[in-house]
């Protein structure tokens, strides 16, 4: 099943950093940096830099994206934000069930899977965040978690042409403890056969599934270089572009980062 050639994506997700003018110089600083050889970059901005980032990132190779988004196309939901309103300020993709959002914002599986739908529909691309705790690990139940947040966040969901798994396991984030690539590639193998056999296989081997969690230019080419491993969900990474370029780069034997 890995014979399959998938492209290779490379997302910063920028969490609560940047402001407006941040944002737009980033992109800016960031986009002639990018060649066709390089894998995808998409960039999931606070809401208030949608638009101008996407406007920044118009005839670059960069895209832009979203952290989250409510389940309901509209109503009367204070604070919130629709995909279709997303879509309006230029974002393409958005995050979902992130592990940050599911612990602080009580988030549940059921909640995340109807977001999941409706960013589907409104013609959002998906980053859906998966992934175990410390005590989940230490206690073998990795697998089941996996199986059980795929399962129910991907309920009723049979496109998943649109749709991209990421595996951030809560304890490689912002820790500085990158799981190992042999970890990682562990968990995206049992993924992508999970959903082979509840999905088919050719899903299975079209789905991007990308590892996040203290990714650094250090490590991104080891992590890249794994057989089920087609990107990188980067966080503190992604905030310089100096430090996200090199990432992107991971292939190029000037970046320096790589000889360590
Ligand atoms: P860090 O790269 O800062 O560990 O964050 C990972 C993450 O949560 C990306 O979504």
């Amino acid at each position: 099943m890995n014979e399959m050639k998938r492209s290779k994506i490379v997302i910063g997700n920028w969490k609560m950093y940047k402001t407006i003018e941040e944002s737009v110089a980033f992109v800016e600083e960031l986009s002639p940096l990018i060649s066709d050889q390089d894998p995808m970059v998409y960039l999931a901005v606070p809401f208030t830099s949608i638009k101008p980032a996407s406007e920044a990132a118009k005839d670059t190779q960069i895209v832009i994206g979203a952290q989250n988004m409510n389940d309901a196309s509209e109503g009367a939901f204070t604070g919130e934000v629709a995909g279709q309103m997303l879509v309006n300020a230029g974002a393409k993709f958005v995050i979902l069930g992130h592990s940050e959002r599911r612990i602080f914002f009580k988030e549940t599986n059921e909640f995340i899977n109807k977001k999941v739908k409706r960013a589907l529909e409104e013609g959002l691309r998906v980053v859906l965040c998966i992934g175990e705790n410390l005590t989940e690990r230490e206690e073998g139940k990795t697998h089941s978690v996996l199986e059980t947040q795929i399962k129910e966040c991907l309920a009723d969901v049979n496109q998943l042409e649109n749709v991209i798994l990421a595996y951030e396991p809560i304890w490689a984030i912002g820790s500085h403890q990158t799981a190992t690539p042999e970890i990682a590639q562990e968990a995206h193998f049992f993924c992508r056969e999970f959903i082979a056999q509840n999905w088919n296989q050719e899903q299975a081997n079209q789905l991007m599934i990308q590892y996040g969690g203290s990714v650094k230019p250090e490590n991104a080419k080891a992590l890249l270089e794994q057989p089920d491993i087609d990107g990188l969900l980067v966080g503190g990474a992604s905030l310089s572009v100096e430090v996200f370029s090199k990432i992107i780069h991971y292939q190029s034997d000037l970046n320096l980062g790589n000889h360590l």
